[in-house]
């Protein structure tokens, strides 16, 4: 049987780092709420570019570093909300600023569930045997829609991603089963409500603030803790895995306090759960690839890793993979 390995992974994370100490300057809010509550002590913030310029370099890296030739991708995916257009689609602009020109392309908008969504959809047309070369990516860009009036939003967010290579493999690795969710009644508690075509950009939507992110927190938090704790032990008990055989969690980095209630209802100690929120605060589809490149000197052949996240839609998931 062929599997979907990834058979690489980089990341990209803007130079600016914005402190909660910064944040304290302009919005009413301090280090210690923003940290106890979240976790996050910094994030980066791209001040120049569209969010295909994160993609793109982390893709170039990702190229080189693997020596592939970008002639030789079949299919980018790119998990985004913050693309450069509304169309064409930033994998589309990607796979141009890289050269990936036998490629097709396009964007999956699932918030912070994009990347583990993008992986299910890739990893299919490497086990039907379609294609050799997947690249799914996760970017955002979202100080792009970020209001800077609003205190209850503006201190969790920051700007980042990060690609991964889908390659064919017949020796058991790669992604072993995922479980996918969605919810589209949570638009209710977390969405960006202008610019699409249910309220059109006009001077009123830009006057009401429409363009930007909306969140009610302690909602979506409610759903998040329930959700991301239950499906990842769910593909936990339908792998007969135990906590002993999970190497590592891959947790969404949207809130401390999710991922510690998350690996607790799967029976992990802290030391097997990927934790960076505090350097980049949540890049909603970048967290997840921000962690693997993070880790991925420390992961071994045939690790288990159980990736999991939640999102705006309401979307979310868990894959279990063998690294
Ligand atoms: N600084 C200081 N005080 C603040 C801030 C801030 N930045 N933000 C809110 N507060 C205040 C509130 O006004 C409130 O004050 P009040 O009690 O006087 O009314 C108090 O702090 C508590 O506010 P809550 O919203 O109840 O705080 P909570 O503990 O729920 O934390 C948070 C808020 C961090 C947003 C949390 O709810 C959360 O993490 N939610 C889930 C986020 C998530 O997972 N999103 C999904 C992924 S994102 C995506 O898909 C794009």
């Amino acid at each position: 049987k062929v599997t979907a390995a990834i058979t690489g992974v980089e990341g990209y994370v803007p130079e600016h780092v914005m402190t909660n100490e910064d944040l304290s300057k302009i919005v009413d809010t301090s280090d210690e709420w923003i940290r106890t509550r979240t976790g996050i002590r910094e994030r980066r913030i791209m001040k120049d570019g569209p969010t295909s310029d994160m993609g793109a370099a982390a893709v170039k890296k990702l190229l080189e570093k693997k020596n592939i030739d970008p002639l030789d991708i079949d299919l980018v995916i790119c998990g985004t909300v913050t693309p450069d257009y509304p169309f064409p689609s930033t994998a589309n602009v990607i796979s141009d600023k890289v050269g990936m020109k036998n490629a097709w392309s396009f964007d999956v908008i699932a918030a912070c569930s994009g990347f583990i969504y993008g992986l299910t959809i890739g990893a299919q047309f490497i086990e039907t045997g379609k294609h050799k070369k997947v690249l799914v990516i996760g970017v955002d860009k979202m100080t792009s829609i970020l209001d800077y009036q609003d205190r209850t939003t503006c201190v969790i967010f920051g700007d980042g991603g990060g690609v991964a290579l889908l390659e064919p493999n017949t020796e058991g690795l790669g992604i072993i089963d995922s479980i996918m969710h969605s919810d589209g009644a949570g638009r209710n508690y977390l969405l960006q409500p202008g610019g699409g075509s249910a309220a059109p950009a006009s001077h009123d939507t830009v006057d009401q603030r429409l363009h930007y992110v909306k969140q009610e927190g302690k909602q979506v938090f409610k759903f998040a803790v329930t959700n991301m704790a239950e499906v990842s032990a769910q593909i936990m008990e339908k792998n007969n895995l135990t906590s002993d055989d999970v190497d590592w969690l891959v947790p969404h980095q949207a809130n401390l306090r999710i991922i510690d209630a998350t690996a607790s209802r799967m029976g992990l100690p802290p030391e097997k759960v990927m934790v960076n929120i505090e350097k980049y605060g949540n890049t909603t589809a970048g967290t997840l690839p921000l962690c693997l490149w993070d880790w991925e000197s420390r992961l071994k052949k045939g690790d288990n890793l159980i990736l999991s996240a939640f999102g705006g839609g309401f979307t979310w998931g868990a894959i279990y993979l063998k690294w």
